[in-house]
């Protein structure tokens, strides 16, 4: 096997403790599945090194792998970062053209930002290397890579949702952006209906033809396009959520119950993830279910994200505002109804609490797959499992259909599911659970990886006249 080069804005470059505190779907998976296969991971360090320009790389060996991070200055995380990925690319994938913002300064900031990338990254690639590119921050790492004469197999992972034509259409630069997915040898997506959006841009925009299979020709070069549902590492996940009970955070919650029932949601402050929708719903369930008030506790882990971008500043105070009208109008003396976290919690801590809640909420309004939905799953007691309440727009859906699948924008049949998931009885709960646990067996996140790179490493030879090369 060659070596794999993963890239990816967000490193999770291990602490000199060897721990990581992450929140965020891509940096959890690579982790898991770099530490089975190995290699260099390289990307942004996540630090503002003032003004000066990209230039300088760290690198770090932890077990089998290399970490070579750069720092970014001021101008390129505003421009490239909090700019065009997270104004654009972000709000556009998610269907959210209300909250995009095409600034012409940030779009050169983002093509400015890859360009540096790829001068730091070429030095360090070896004639058969395996070059795997990590979402919308990087797209067009590539066609940069090959504007410098890298020929080796490159593929991308889109871990967000690929938008219908006329969403991506709005973006002003769509074209450059399809032009550099061109540059690849595989574009993966998270499920068959970005597949078919994909497929839709590329041939209502004229940018592409299908040649059949999963092969597809645009700007003159022949590449795959397939979806790649990324998995969790379940087995390590229902070991360490079957033991989460003794650890200290777990049985404090516990005890802080009181024999309530727990209900669970866990998200970055994201506006993709629904949090105010699904706080409603929660809220609507207790006025609908007089019994369950003082009975049910709605604890809600949020840690902040993006906090330098306007719309999740606003984000934030909006939800902070919504969870304290609700815990007034409902609460109690002696019950809060939702307990609202903002710091990001360990992976151990999620699993026990996961486990002993009765129900787990992931309601975004759109999402590329939700990783939360499986650790919630594979976190259950076999014997005694709980309910996952699921959005029909997670990509996730697409496999879990074991859970209770909802519409986040219908409040009232939101509430509902709350309610029936609470009071479903065992054998209901075991014939859900049991209906998708193998499937996060089989589709875990080691086998996303292989099957990933197992059809990148078989791509036939890179045609000699290639694009990018020729623009
Ligand atoms: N996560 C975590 N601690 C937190 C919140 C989230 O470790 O406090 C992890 C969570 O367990 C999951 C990932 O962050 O592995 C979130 O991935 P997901 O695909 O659900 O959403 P994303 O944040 O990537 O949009
Ligand atoms: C999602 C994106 C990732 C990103 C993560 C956390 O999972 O797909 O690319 O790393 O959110 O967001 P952040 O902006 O903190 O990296």
């Amino acid at each position: 096997m060659p070596r794999l080069v993963v890239v990816s804005n967000r490193v999770p470059v291990p602490s000199s403790q060897g721990s990581t505190a992450t929140a965020g779907g891509l940096a959890i998976a690579l982790e898991a599945a770099l530490k089975s296969h190995g290699g260099l991971w390289f990307g942004w360090s996540g630090k503002t090194s003032g003004e000066r320009e990209v230039e300088w790389l760290e690198i770090r060996d932890v077990g089998n792998v290399t970490y070579a991070v750069a720092d970014l200055n001021r101008r390129d995380v505003e421009e490239y970062y909090a700019g065009f990925a997270n104004r654009a690319l972000w709000p556009l994938c998610h269907y959210r053209l209300d909250l995009t913002d095409f600034s012409r300064k940030d779009m050169a900031g983002y093509f400015r930002v890859n360009r540096s990338f790829a001068r730091l990254l070429a030095p360090l690639l070896r004639k058969d290397d395996l070059i795997w590119i990590h979402d919308y921050h990087l797209i067009p790492l590539a066609s940069e890579l090959r504007h410098m004469g890298v020929k080796n197999r490159i593929g991308y992972f889109h871990h967000i949702p690929w938008p219908p034509v006329d969403v991506l259409a709005a973006l002003p630069v769509y074209d450059t952006i399809m032009r550099g997915l061109a540059a690849y040898d595989l574009v993966g997506l998270q499920t068959d209906y970005d597949v078919e959006n994909f497929e839709g841009c590329l041939l209502r925009e004229g940018f592409g033809k299908p040649l059949g299979g999963n092969w597809y020709e645009s700007y003159g070069h022949r590449f795959q396009v397939g979806n790649f549902p990324i998995g969790i590492d379940t087995g390590a996940f229902v070991k360490t959520a079957a033991e989460a009970v003794k650890n200290p955070t777990v049985k404090r919650t516990l005890q802080s119950l009181n024999g309530r029932d727990l209900v669970i949601g866990v998200d970055r402050l994201d506006y993709s993830k629904g949090i105010g929708q699904r706080i409603e719903a929660f809220s609507r369930f207790c006025e609908m279910s007089p019994s369950a008030r003082g009975q049910t506790t709605f604890l809600q882990i949020t840690p902040k994200s993006r906090s330098e971008v306007p719309e999740y500043a606003d984000m934030q105070r909006e939800i902070a505002e919504l969870t304290g009208r609700v815990n007034g109008q409902l609460g109690d003396v002696d019950w809060v109804p939702i307990r609202y976290v903002n710091k990001a919690i360990g992976q151990r801590e999620l699993a026990g609490l996961y486990r002993m809640s009765k129900a787990g909420l992931v309601t975004p309004l759109r999402d590329g797959m939700n990783l939360v939905a499986k650790e919630y799953v594979a976190a259950q007691d076999p014997e005694n499992p709980g309910v996952l309440v699921l959005s029909r727009f997670a990509g996730a859906a697409r496999e879990l259909d074991g859970a209770l699948i909802v519409n986040p924008y219908d409040t009232e049949a939101t509430a509902n599911a709350i309610g029936r998931a609470i009071s479903m009885p065992l054998d209901a709960r075991r014939e859900r659970y049991n209906a998708m646990m193998p499937k996060l067996r089989k589709h875990d996140v080691a086998n996303w990886c292989r099957s990933y790179l197992d059809c990148l490493a078989s791509a036939p030879e890179m045609p000699k006249e290639h694009p990018a090369a020729a623009s």
